[in-house]
């Protein structure tokens, strides 16, 4: 009996994070340290579907999965279904050590010829809060970790095969509304990706004029359709921002539960000499007299939103 009791608590702990469809236009849905939401923001550009699925969130680690079908439109992006992280946001350039990210995916199926990318929406702007697509928004970044079909992004393509993070991109240019448009697209398809964030921004204000003190504002990831079918399978996605004092005298290990980081971690105070290097951290972006140099701050905004003004032009 108490074995059997010891598994029904098992099963119920798996079971609380059980399969979940999003299948409206704008919904979204709590996803560990993530929000899911399905932004069909430019479905009215064609015909079809999409639903998307949070299979997993433990700890900052998230699966999901979408299916999508869209006919019509061959140069409008249909939707953007994505994972947005709660906890990295109001992160100024100048304050990040490193920014980690994995992201394993692949297609389970796909009609012939789909168009689609895999990408990253990073949006940045001088303010340490704000909407993506908004007044607030100073640069969008994409960085694609597929392109398929003869798609582009904004702008121009202003280099070619640009070594960044261990592997080659080329960047494209280009103003969208009130912001400036970045996108990286890798020269070819990355289905597991495990990279630093951070040689991307340390890019684009070496290169392009990006100021570091800019935000980061958010990070999304997920795909843009634009026609076909196909079901993209997310088995495993994370990023975090370690911010604070880089500092040597920290004696304890900064790479001890490297994997075991929680949006929810611990509250801001106290820890002036513990690490910050080892948890999902964003330094406050008030301006509030703590002054404590050494320690990192927790804060999550705990905010969420739809994202329902992005755009995309292709040519
Ligand atoms: C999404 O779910 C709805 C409702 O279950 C279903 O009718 C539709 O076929 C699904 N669309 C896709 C693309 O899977
Ligand atoms: C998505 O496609 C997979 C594979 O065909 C299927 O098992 C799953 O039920 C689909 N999900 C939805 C919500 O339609």
């Amino acid at each position: 009996m108490k074995l059997l009791s010891g598994l029904v608590s098992v099963a119920v702990a798996v079971s609380t994070v059980s399969a979940q469809v999003l299948t409206g236009a704008t919904t979204c849905e709590p996803a560990g340290g993530y929000t899911l939401c399905q932004n069909l923001w430019g479905a009215k550009a064609g015909v079809g579907g999409q639903n998307s699925t949070l299979l997993s969130a433990t700890g900052n680690t998230v699966s999901w999965m979408t299916n999508w079908t869209w006919a019509n439109g061959p140069n409008s992006v249909k939707s953007y279904a994505n994972v947005q992280s709660n906890s990295v946001q109001g992160v100024q350039l100048s304050a990040l050590t490193s920014a980690p990210t994995t992201w394993s995916w692949e297609y389970l199926s796909q009609s012939d010829g789909i168009r689609a990318d895999v990408s990253y929406d990073i949006w940045l702007g001088a303010a340490p809060t704000g909407a993506p697509a908004s007044a607030a928004s100073s640069y969008e970044i994409m960085i694609w970790l597929s392109g398929l079909g003869g798609i582009q992004p904004v702008g121009s393509q202003i280099t070619t095969g640009t070594p960044i993070a261990g592997t080659t991109w080329n960047l494209w240019s280009g103003p969208n509304t009130n912001w400036h448009v970045y996108s990286f697209v890798a020269t070819s398809q990355i289905n597991n990706f495990n990279v630093d964030l951070k040689a991307f921004f340390d890019f684009l204000v070496a290169n392009e004029g990006v100021a570091s003190s800019q935000y980061i504002q958010a990070i999304q990831t997920g795909t843009e359709p634009f026609t076909g079918s196909a079901v993209l399978m997310i088995s495993s996605y994370s990023v975090s921002a370690i911010t604070g004092t880089q500092s040597s005298s920290s004696s304890s290990s900064s790479t001890t539960s490297s994997t075991s980081s929680t949006s929810k971690s611990t509250s801001s105070s106290s820890s002036s000499s513990s690490s910050s290097s080892k948890t999902t951290t964003i330094t406050t972006t008030s301006t509030t007299s703590t002054s404590s140099a050494s320690g990192a701050t927790q804060t999550h905004w705990g905010q969420w939103y739809v994202s329902s003004l992005m755009r995309h032009t292709v040519n």
